[in-house]
């Protein structure tokens, strides 16, 4: 799927949030090295490098166009175009925080890769990560709605832009134990005030919709997007000063080896 860093920091502060609580979370000191594993635009680098300013930071991300950004955000850090599936660090300098923020629900396959990823730590080092846990959401739903009520369904369904809902915290704290010395798991969910409902749609378009609106053209997007509009209108009521509260379920895991 591809990705845009312009529609991505609309929202910078909001998406931030929940990438600083992550942080706040590791108890991992004096790090020699911190990879952040899908680095987007480089604002969670950013972070890490505020905790960490005696680390050396990397980030990584599998689009060009998010790392042209991140690069032209802080020219000092080394941010490279990389896979986290296939992703080791160099055994002469190892890392010992891999963070990813906002990353894994996008990445199938945790069954194999957290556990990999742990083992790639030393004693001590954690993996932390943080992932959207919305697909239940009216602003999800809408969005399914959507896919399947337009001459565009086979497309979309071909394409595989539903997202399949997260394990429990039950379901990884049973994967992550056997190859961790401590597991903390957490959900919880942040209410954003958006600027009505057009605000919400703007968030979805910086992520969440990418891969349905990827299947359209400009026509099919404005006609999709109507109808995905008046999908989730009747579930964000405009709050006292005007706004919509767009709730934002995220679920949070920090294994240290
Ligand atoms: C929602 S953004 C998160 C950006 C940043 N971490 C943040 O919290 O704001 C998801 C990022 O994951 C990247 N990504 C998705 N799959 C990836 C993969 N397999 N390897 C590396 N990066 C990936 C995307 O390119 C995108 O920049």
């Amino acid at each position: 799927m591809d990705w845009s860093a312009k529609q991505y920091v609309k929202f910078e502060d909001e998406r931030t949030r929940p990438a600083r609580d992550l942080v706040a979370a590791i108890p991992t000191r004096d790090p020699r090295r911190v990879v952040d594993l899908g680095c987007g635009p480089g604002n969670t680098t950013e972070l890490l490098l505020e905790a960490y300013p005696k680390a050396e930071i990397v980030g990584l991300d599998s689009s060009p166009d998010m790392i042209t950004n991140a690069r032209a955000r802080m020219a000092h850090i080394r941010f490279e175009v990389a896979d986290l599936t296939t992703w080791k660090p160099d055994p002469a300098a190892p890392v010992d925080i891999i963070y990813s923020n906002a990353v894994f629900q996008w990445v199938p396959g945790h069954e194999t890769i957290l556990p990999r990823l742990i083992h790639l730590l030393p004693e001590g080092g954690t993996l932390a990560i943080q992932m959207p846990d919305n697909v239940g959401e009216p602003s999800h739903i809408g969005m399914r709605e959507a896919g399947r009520a337009g001459p565009w369904a086979e497309r979309i369904r071909a394409a595989g832009a539903d997202r399949e809902p997260l394990a429990s915290p039950a379901w990884y704290y049973d994967l992550l134990k056997p190859h961790a010395a401590r597991v903390d798991i957490w959900r919880t969910a942040y209410h954003h005030p958006m600027v009505g409902i057009e605000g919400i749609v703007e968030w979805f378009k910086g992520s969440a919709l990418r891969p349905y609106l990827a299947q359209l053209d400009a026509s099919e997007q404005a006609a999709f997007l109507d109808l995905y509009r008046k999908a989730i209108t009747p579930h964000y009521p405009v709050a006292a000063d005007g706004k919509v509260l767009l709730a934002f379920p995220r679920l949070f895991i920090v294994a240290t080896r």
